[in-house]
């Protein structure tokens, strides 16, 4: 038997394959789907105070290689999540709440509100890229400092941070010190690569309606991106503090390249929001089955083994 649990702030997961943020994990009936599913955890949809029906459609196009979305954080609010939560965790397996906010104070009260509701694990969302004139926090490193230190000072759950990519060292080593002063109890990256922009040629025409067509772009073809980001952050800090891969996850190779890098569990978007729940149960075999083919016990023995070479 391959041992694919994962152990991410003191919780175990049974496994290490959950759903991104915002794929099939809005209303109840999704994240009950979730629960009864092979997943290895319930991750909510960003949450903001009051519910919102989002951005005009269409708001998500899929093509080969990926997916556009400009969603614009349509979700149930927190008081209706917070009343959720709780029966979601007869399903035994963690549950994280992902806590976004349309300005910094709306965070703390959903701070107070999930403290109430009691998930396994706060992600704290810095890096929506979809409401229009507001900026992704987690690329304002002062921000984001000053938002989790107040947040340290509320939340009695252990709670992680959502991260956007970065695309140059400095930016990782800025973010990693950040995140080393308030404590961070666990790192999810990436999100969406924010503002991509995707044509029909037939048509002379965007894909989506909010934004003048800009989205955040997920799937296969953010791979790289993502696997950059988790392993810059893997040198920086070892197994010292746990990372979440996300980003291009579609077969249990992909998940194995995550778990190489330095991921302690992975998370799937795109290709959950294509084939639905039974996505986990093929990820879960296909990456027994390369862990097996290259004699690994454990989901946890590789993690972190990417060769440089000399
Ligand atoms: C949305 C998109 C994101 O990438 C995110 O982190 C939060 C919300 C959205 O458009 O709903």
């Amino acid at each position: 038997m391959t041992d694919l649990s994962t152990v991410i702030a003191g919780v175990t997961f049974p496994n290490g394959l959950m759903n991104a943020s915002g794929a099939l994990c809005v209303t109840q009936e999704e994240l009950e789907a979730l629960g009864a599913s092979e997943a290895g955890a319930i991750v909510t949809k960003s949450m903001t105070p009051q519910a919102r029906q989002g951005n005009p459609e269409p708001r998500y196009f899929s093509f080969t290689g990926g997916s556009i979305n400009s969603m614009g954080l349509p979700n149930l609010g927190y008081p209706v999540y917070a009343k959720l939560i709780p029966s979601l965790r007869r399903f035994s397996k963690p549950v994280i709440a992902s806590l976004a906010g349309l300005q910094p104070d709306d965070f703390l009260e959903g701070a107070r509100a999930l403290n109430e509701a009691r998930p396994d694990l706060v992600e704290v969302n810095l890096s929506c890229p979809n409401i229009p004139g507001k900026p992704q926090i987690g690329y304002d490193f002062e921000e984001s400092e000053r938002l989790l230190e107040k947040l340290g000072d509320i939340l009695t759950i252990p709670f992680g941070v959502k991260l956007p990519p970065y695309f140059d060292p400095i930016h990782h080593q800025k973010i990693a010190q950040v995140l080393q002063r308030v404590n961070i109890a666990f790192v999810t990256m990436i999100n969406s690569v924010g503002n991509g922009l995707v044509v029909d040629p037939e048509r002379e025409r965007v894909v989506i309606k909010p934004k003048g067509g800009f989205g955040g772009l997920g799937g296969r073809i953010i791979k790289p991106v993502a696997l950059a980001n988790v392993r810059a952050l893997w040198n920086i800090w070892g197994d010292r503090i746990p990372i979440i891969g996300t980003g291009g996850v579609e077969n249990g190779v992909d998940v194995f390249e995550h778990i190489l890098c330095g991921a302690s569990a992975v998370q799937v978007g795109t290709v959950l929001v294509e084939e639905g729940c039974r996505v986990f149960a093929r990820l879960a075999r296909e990456l027994a089955e390369i862990l097996i083919r290259k004699g690994y016990g454990s989901l946890m023995a590789c993690r972190g083994k990417l060769q440089e070479m000399s």
